[in-house]
C-alpha cells in the first residue's frame, strides 16, 4: 500500500523537484499540496506548484493556497524575494499552469483532511511552517492522524539566511516552535547540515535531460539553475543542494539520511539569533528528544533515486493522467 503524503511547499526550484518526486514515485500517494509564503510570495508559490503538476501530467493532485505571512511577525518580509539570478526566480521555467488551485484554503484542507483521516498521513513541510502551525492551533489533536512529519529546515553547523538561522525556520520561527513542540509521534528534521552533503551534479542533470521525460527535463532545468546560483559557494564544482527533495527521498529510502535523536527548539528572542534551531547535542543532555535530526545524507543514493523516478517513461509512473503540454 502506498504511503499517503501531504506536501507543504514554497515552490521554488527545490520544492518543485520534491513535488515531482512525491507525485511520480509509485510508493507515494500525494493526496494534496499546500502552499505557503517563502521563496516567493504565496500567489507565486501556488502558481509554480500548479505549473509543476500540470507539466508532469499530475493535474489531478489538488493544490491549496495557504498563508501569505508568518503567524506572529507580521512585519517580517513576506517572501525571500528571490531575484532573477537566485536559485529560484519568481516563475519556474516551464509553461504557465492550465489548472487552478482549490477554493478551500490550505489550513482548512489540513484540518478537514487530518480530522477525517481513516489512514495515517505523512506531512512533509519544506517551507516556512505557518500553515502547519495554524492548523495545530485550531486542533492540536491533528497530530494523532500523522504517522510522521518530515521537515526541511534548520541548521546546526550550516546556516543560510543569517549567521544563525536557516531560511524556512527563520521565516516563521514561532510556527516552527509550535510544530516542534506539538507532540507528533515521529518528527524528522532535515537541516542544511544534511542537505549540503547530498549535492546534485551537472552530470546528473545531463542524464535527466537526456531521458527526454517531462520530469527529467524539468528537474534538469531546475537543478541547473541552482548549480549556477550556488557557483563557488559549495565545496564542490558544478553541484548544488536540492534541499527539499531529500525529504521526499527519505520517505521511500530512509537510509538516504543518517539521524540523531535530539531535543530541538527555535530561538525567537535574540536579535542576532532569531530563527536558530537550537539542537541539544550535549552527550549528557537530560532533555527528551523531540526530533530525529539528519546530520548526514548520501549524494549517490539521492542521484540514483532522482534518475530512477524522473527518467521513467510517463506511462509507467504512478498515475499519468494527461499528456505534458508543448
Ligand atoms: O533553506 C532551504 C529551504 O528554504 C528550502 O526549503 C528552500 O526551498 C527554501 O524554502
Ligand atoms: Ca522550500
Amino acid at each position: 500500500m502506498s504511503r499517503k503524503v501531504i506536501l507543504d511547499v514554497d515552490t521554488g526550484t527545490d520544492d518543485a523537484v520534491a513535488i515531482m518526486f512525491a507525485a511520480l514515485h509509485p510508493e507515494l500517494d500525494l493526496i494534496g499540496v499546500t502552499t505557503v509564503n517563502g521563496n516567493v510570495p504565496v500567489e507565486n508559490t501556488t502558481d509554480n506548484t500548479l505549473r509543476v503538476l500540470d507539466w508532469i501530467g499530475r493535474s489531478d493532485i489538488p493544490v491549496f493556497e495557504g498563508l501569505a505571512r508568518p503567524i506572529a511577525r507580521l512585519g517580517f518580509p513576506t517572501a525571500r524575494g528571490d531575484s532573477d539570478g537566485g536559485p529560484h526566480g519568481k516563475a519556474l521555467p516551464i509553461p504557465e499552469p492550465r489548472s487552478v488551485r482549490q477554493d478551500t484554503g490550505a489550513v482548512e484542507f489540513l484540518v478537514e483532511t487530518l480530522r477525517s483521516a481513516t489512514e495515517q498521513i505523512t506531512l512533509v513541510p519544506v517551507g516556512p511552517l505557518s500553515n502547519i502551525a495554524t492548523a495545530l492551533a485550531i486542533d492540536p489533536a491533528l497530530t494523532e492522524a500523522v504517522d510522521e512529519v518530515v521537515i526541511m529546515g534548520g541548521g546546526h553547523a550550516v546556516t543560510n539566511m543569517t549567521a544563525s538561522a536557516e531560511f524556512n525556520i527563520w521565516a516563521d520561527p514561532e510556527a516552527a516552535n509550535v510544530v516542534l513542540s506539538a507532540g507528533f509521534g515521529r518528527l524528522t528534521l532535515v537541516p542544511l547540515d544534511a542537505t549540503y552533503q547530498a549535492l546534485v551534479t551537472r552530470d546528473t542533470c545531463a542524464r535527466l535531460e537526456e531521458s527526454g521525460t517531462p520530469a527529467g527535463i524539468a528537474a534538469s532545468r531546475f537543478i541547473s539553475r541552482r548549480i549556477d546560483a550556488y557557483d563557488g559557494t559549495v565545496n564542490a564544482a558544478d553541484a548544488a543542494p536540492v534541499h527539499d527533495v531529500v525529504c521526499a527521498a527519505y520517505l521511500v529510502r530512509p537510509e538516504v539520511i543518517t539521524t540523531r535523536s535530539l531535543h530541538v527548539t527555535v530561538e525567537t528572542a535574540g536579535p542576532l539569533t532569531i530563527g536558530r534551531t537550537v539542537m541539544d547535542t550535549r552527550l549528557n543532555s537530560t532533555q527528551k528528544p523531540n526530533a530525529e535530526v539528519a546530520f548526514g545524507a548520501d549524494p549517490q543514493l539521492l542521484a540514483d533515486l532522482l534518475l530512477d523516478v524522473f527518467t521513467r517513461p510517463p506511462s509507467t509512473t504512478a498515475a499519468s493522467v494527461s499528456p505534458p503540454p508543448e
